[in-house]
């Protein structure tokens, strides 16, 4: 079936007691025995299953072709998959534009574990041949990359790797509406599901979709060993949030799309960039401060995939984790996130604060 119909009925099975088109929110955290060992499916405490994050992680399967997860952040979603997959000694391959959250669990957290890696320039095949050793267990591609929202062919870089080592995509600025990369040869899918896929900016949560089930029994083994799992309600908004995805980013796309139209000729604005899908656009400009503190319809905040615009300044904000490293970003460039306002009204929002510094 076409991604819009799986977008609105996926993981949707009308409640086997009641018949409510939409499933509960079994917000419990035990289930009870009538005698002992005796329970529902897997649903004995709600750390290790929970039905209506079963629901959830049902469509996220559905939406991105294989099996999923879901996890209290996006950054819990990325720890699990790497402990699931890597262990002490193992080297990792980063994009060196990566977003600045998972640099810093790499770098702070995991290289303490016995973890190493080296950060390449994903666009070039060469560079990651060349990152590539015996112990490279795990290659992280970013597409597109955040705040510079740098593009790879995802089939040529998995090519590249050429099954020398379990494929990761962050597929949290894509979402499965542009890109699915399980479908393209990918090992495992992750998102911050705070984004794009809940869409409203109400709640946090990861999730990891992988193909192989050996592996997805192990995130699963992680995510119960760990414990990093989301409550009841924010499964239930995200797994709201997946109905209108398709609807949400075509609108998003459209703003960004009348954004980019006015930046590209705006004063002082260089390096427009946005990837031609999503309402992700990148561009640099001597006041970036002054126009994020200007703007009013775009809020100033950290996060993006909302309805609502965001804008921000990723050095002084989101991304500081990577200051001082290779994966340092400038600090004139502003990111925004155009949610699904009219697009005349993020264009004029912008002029005023861009021109009033002027
Ligand atoms: C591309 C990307 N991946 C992962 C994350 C981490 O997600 P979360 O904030 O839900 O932990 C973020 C957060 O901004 C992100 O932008």
């Amino acid at each position: 079936m076409n991604f819009a119909t799986r977008a609105v009925h996926a993981g949707l099975e009308p409640d086997p007691t009641f018949r409510s088109v939409i499933p509960a929110i079994h917000q419990t955290s035990t289930f009870a025995q009538p005698a002992v060992g005796e329970f529902v499916e897997d649903f004995d405490y709600a750390r290790s299953a929970n039905p209506t994050r079963a629901a959830l992680e049902s469509a996220l399967g559905e939406l991105e072709g294989g099996l999923a997860s879901s996890f209290s952040s996006g950054m819990a979603a990325t720890h699990a998959l790497l402990s699931a997959v890597c262990a002490a000694g193992d080297h990792l391959v980063l994009p060196n534009d990566l977003y600045g959250g998972t640099y810093r669990l790499v770098d702070k957290v995991l290289t303490r574990f016995g973890l190493t890696y080296t950060l390449v320039d994903q666009a070039d095949p060469g560079a990651i041949v060349a990152a590539l050793t015996e112990k490279t267990r795990l290659v992280w591609i970013e597409s597109p990359t955040n705040p510079l929202l740098n593009v790879v062919d995802l089939r040529e870089e998995i090519a590249t790797v050429g099954g020398r080592a379990f494929v990761a995509v962050d597929n949290t600025f894509a979402t499965p509406v542009n890109q699915r990369p399980l479908e393209l040869g990918a090992d495992a899918v992750v998102h911050s599901v705070t984004k794009y896929l809940g869409g409203h900016s109400d709640t946090v949560g990861g999730a990891v979709i992988v193909k192989d089930p050996a592996v997805h029994e192990q995130v699963r083994f992680i995510q119960n060993s760990v414990g990093a799992v989301p409550g009841p309600f924010d499964c239930f908004l995200v797994h709201r949030g997946l109905r209108t995805l398709h609807l949400r980013m075509a609108a998003h796309a459209a703003s960004a799309e009348a954004v980019v139209g006015f930046l590209k000729s705006a004063p002082a604005v260089e390096d427009v960039r946005w990837p031609g899908f999503s309402g992700m656009v990148s561009f640099r400009h001597p006041d970036a401060i002054g126009i994020a503190q200007r703007t009013r319809l775009f809020t100033l905040a950290e996060s993006l995939g909302g309805v609502e615009s965001l804008i921000e300044v990723p050095q002084a904000m989101t991304h500081q984790s990577v200051e001082g490293s290779d994966a340092a970003v400038p600090a004139d460039l502003v990111r925004l996130s155009c949610g699904v306002e009219a697009p005349e009204d993020l264009v004029a929002d912008l002029r005023r604060a861009i021109g009033a510094g002027a």
